[in-house]
């Protein structure tokens, strides 16, 4: 067993330098940085990582968190693809190569920017089944059954990632569905090396995983380790199906009867009604103008809108010559625009399908102004409200972000998710896909916190077909001449919004590049808990001392940004140091 385990995971490898070979600038670029087989720096330091995470080119970039994922890209790329399908490739590589992090079973947004053609926002996140109502996560007295959206069986939506994609590719690609899939399913098929991340994601659930998990994240009975082989059978051979039956796959195919087989066990929770009727949604991006650029970012129910309030708010404080200077002044200028904006969210966002969210009002200069009226009195004035201080829950490691840009300004931005490491914990049997826990993302009751300490109102409970509020914010800037300039986006919860919020500070206020500006140490406020969390390496910048009217806490800011920018005839990629990916490019 050993032996076997071994020759063929070395056969693996022999393969995969093989394959490198072909693709000249992952070849520059792989032997210019560790090797995926090795462990992976986590996060500390920076400058020296910069060889590693920054890659630039003339004709395209992709960032992604896996050196695969970013090569699957490549590959279509170099067979005649468009940046639509180096999304696509790469969205369907990532699924394999991240699986507690995103998966067909799963959903996401996309930003899609074509200069010559229009832009897009696509909307495939999982939706409420039409068995999801809020009573269903309560007990008779209205309490909330614990871990219910959390875990198992009931704590996934439908998923909408290969509709999405399909749906995308289709529109606008050019490459047939074969060579899309190709690198997913090789990667399924021959398999990789587990890297640190996935490694501590298996072990981290390996206790909850089903009997069918179980099987394809061990080997003899335990977990799979770091440096051993993941293969994904069930999962390639989902691939293959897809391959041969496109999106019909997903609405009546062999893979939905199988998840309808499983939830035949689960009070049918999600039928193969349900993934008949699912569809994507496509609407026109939200554009604000913000920070010298036009914003293109997602519209709810993402937090895209809260994101651009964000960056309104801060321009409004930086022109009134009321606030503190330096440090100080910096940080609470982002907080509060931050703890607004964090507010907003909580009290109004959700499915603007069954909720009204004032858009144009939250993006306008008189909300600005009268939010920061308010803001500049209580730093004028020295009183501010004692801090309201709730439990902080932890934040897991998952979510993915991919973003692309070329030289003619073709771009994509995408966020995918499974929603906590590795979802529900499940894998519907014969199938390789591992259920989402979205359902989580719903307020299952007003002012109960969920995974990542975010509350949320009425606006966003949980009804059937309802899609649940997001804080993934995928999003593209223009510069002022019209053309594409920053393709951006992250996974981490919460963070999401405000890690993108602090690259593009540092990037467009500060004037730093752009690996300086994904790594610099970032600043974040989420409205509840009320406190501000700072990453360790500014602490002497801004001691608790100096912040008396917050609560500080000095913790790791856990997003990872993922981003692509235009500097003259240059484009420069950037995936966060803090993670496993590598941006690559011709
Ligand atoms: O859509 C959301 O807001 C969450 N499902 C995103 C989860 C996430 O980014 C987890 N990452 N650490």
């Amino acid at each position: 067993m050993n032996f076997i385990f071994r020759t063929s995971y070395w056969l693996v490898l022999l393969l995969f330098f093989n394959s490198c070979e072909s693709i000249p600038f992952f070849k520059d670029s792989f032997n210019s940085k560790p090797t995926v087989f090795a462990t992976l720096p986590q996060i500390e330091g920076a400058s020296d990582k910069r060889t590693r995470y920054e890659f630039s080119g003339k004709e395209i970039i992709i960032a992604s968190d896996h050196p695969l994922a970013s090569q699957a890209g490549m590959e279509v790329w170099k067979q005649g693809g468009n940046v639509v399908d180096v999304f696509a490739a790469a969205s369907f590589a990532i699924s394999v190569l991240r699986p507690h992090s995103t998966g067909l079973f799963g959903g996401g947004f996309a930003v899609v920017h074509l200069p010559a053609k229009g832009k897009w926002a696509y909307d495939f996140r999982e939706r409420s089944p039409k068995k999801g109502v809020a009573s269903f996560y309560l007990k008779e007295d209205g309490t909330v059954i614990p871990e219910k959206t959390l875990k198992g069986p009931y704590s996934a939506g439908v998923p909408g990632t290969v509709q999405g994609i399909l749906q995308i590719q289709k529109q606008h690609g050019k490459l047939p569905l074969s060579s899309i899939l190709a690198p997913a399913l090789r990667y399924a098929r021959v398999g990789f090396s587990v890297y640190g991340d996935l490694a501590f994601a298996i072990t981290k659930t390996w206790q909850q995983m089903n009997p069918a998990m179980q099987k394809v994240f061990g080997i003899d009975n335990r977990a799979i380790r770091e440096g051993e082989l993941l293969v994904q059978e069930d999962f390639a051979k989902t691939l293959e199906r897809i391959m041969e039956n496109a999106e019909k796959e997903f609405s009546d195919g062999e893979t939905v009867q199988l998840v309808s087989r499983y939830y035949s066990e689960y009070q049918e929770f999600i039928t193969l009604e349900d993934f008949k009727n699912y569809q994507v949604k496509v609407s026109d991006p939200l554009v604000s103008s913000v920070w010298g650029h036009t914003i293109l970012s997602m519209p709810p129910p993402s937090s895209g809108v809260h994101l651009v309030t964000m960056m309104h708010l801060y321009s409004e404080m930086q022109n009134r010559d009321t606030f503190p200077k330096g440090d100080v002044g910096e940080v609470i200028r982002i907080t509060e625009a931050m703890r607004v904006a964090f507010r907003d969210r909580a009290e109004l966002g959700g499915d603007p399908l069954y909720t009204n969210i004032p858009v144009s009002k939250l993006l306008s200069q008189a909300y600005a102004k009268e939010e920061t009226n308010e803001i500049e009195r209580k730093v004028v004035s020295g009183s501010w409200p004692p801090s309201q201080e709730e439990p902080k829950k932890p934040e897991s490691y998952n979510t993915t972000h991919i973003s692309i840009l070329d030289k003619d300004g073709n771009a994509v931005s995408t966020t995918q998710s499974v929603n906590g490491i590795f979802g529900a914990v499940q894998m519907v049997p014969g199938t390789g896909l591992i259920l989402n826990n979205t359902m989580d993302d719903f307020a299952v009751a007003p002012g109960v916190p969920n995974l990542y300490g975010l509350v949320g109102s009425k606006a966003n409970s949980i009804e059937p077909g309802k899609t649940p509020l997001s804080s993934m914010s995928p999003s593209i800037l223009l510069d002022s001449t019209g053309k594409t300039k920053i393709v951006i986006g992250a996974p981490g919860g919460s963070q999401i919004p405000t890690s993108i919020f602090n690259t593009l500070y540092r990037y467009l206020i500060q004037k730093r590049d752009l690996y300086e500006s994904v790594s610099y140490p970032r600043i974040h406020h989420q409205f509840r808990p009320d406190q501000i969390f700072l990453d360790p390496e500014i602490k002497d910048s801004y001691p608790q001392s100096e912040l008396p009217f917050y609560q500080v806490q000095y913790i790791r800011h856990r997003a990872k940004v993922f981003a692509v920018t235009r500097e003259g005839d240059r484009l420069i990629g950037v995936s966060d140091p803090k993670g496993e990916g590598v941006p690559l490019g011709f």
